[in-house]
């Protein structure tokens, strides 16, 4: 249990290869939010028209809070389920929840919506405009 505990917690805080931490960043978000949210992050996804609010501007993260990018607050965006809880429903779908029940019975299924997570939110870095 202590070797599972630690694989997963180094794997969710980036002990992992980065290479293909990229790849499964950039292919969960071509998959999951580029619809709403546009290939490169602008917020011009094909299902964007009529949502309120609208998908957010992603390649402008950074910008927003203060000139870095706060990768704790990406993903809690990203996940969703604190926001929900506080907030109560938001027109984004709850990641966390969705991501938990792609891994469930899986034999890191602890960690790896978390890593699924971290790696979209690695990919986000990559897509910040000044
Ligand atoms: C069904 C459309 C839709 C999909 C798919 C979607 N989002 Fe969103 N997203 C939204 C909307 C709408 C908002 C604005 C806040 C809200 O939910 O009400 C938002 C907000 C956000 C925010 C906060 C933006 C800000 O400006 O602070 C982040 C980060 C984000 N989404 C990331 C993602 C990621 C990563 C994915 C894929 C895993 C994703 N979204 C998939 C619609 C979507």
């Amino acid at each position: 249990m202590v070797g599972v505990l630690a694989v997963g917690t180094l794997a969710a805080i980036g002990c992992v290869d980065e290479r293909r931490d990229e790849a499964r960043g950039s292919a969960l978000y071509a998959l999951h939010c580029a619809s709403c949210h546009g290939p490169g992050g602008r917020g011009d996804g094909p299902n964007a028209a009529g949502l309120d609010p609208p998908p957010g501007d992603l390649t402008t993260l950074a910008r927003r809070s203060g000139g870095r990018f706060d990768e704790t607050a990406v993903m809690m965006a990203i996940d969703g389920r604190r926001a929900i809880a506080q907030h109560g429903p938001r027109e984004m779908p709850v990641w966390g929840t969705v991501f938990a029940a792609k891994h469930e019975g899986e034999p890191f299924a602890a960690y790896e919506p978390t890593v699924d997570v971290r790696a979209i939110a690695d990919h986000l870095r990559t897509l910040q405009q000044d």
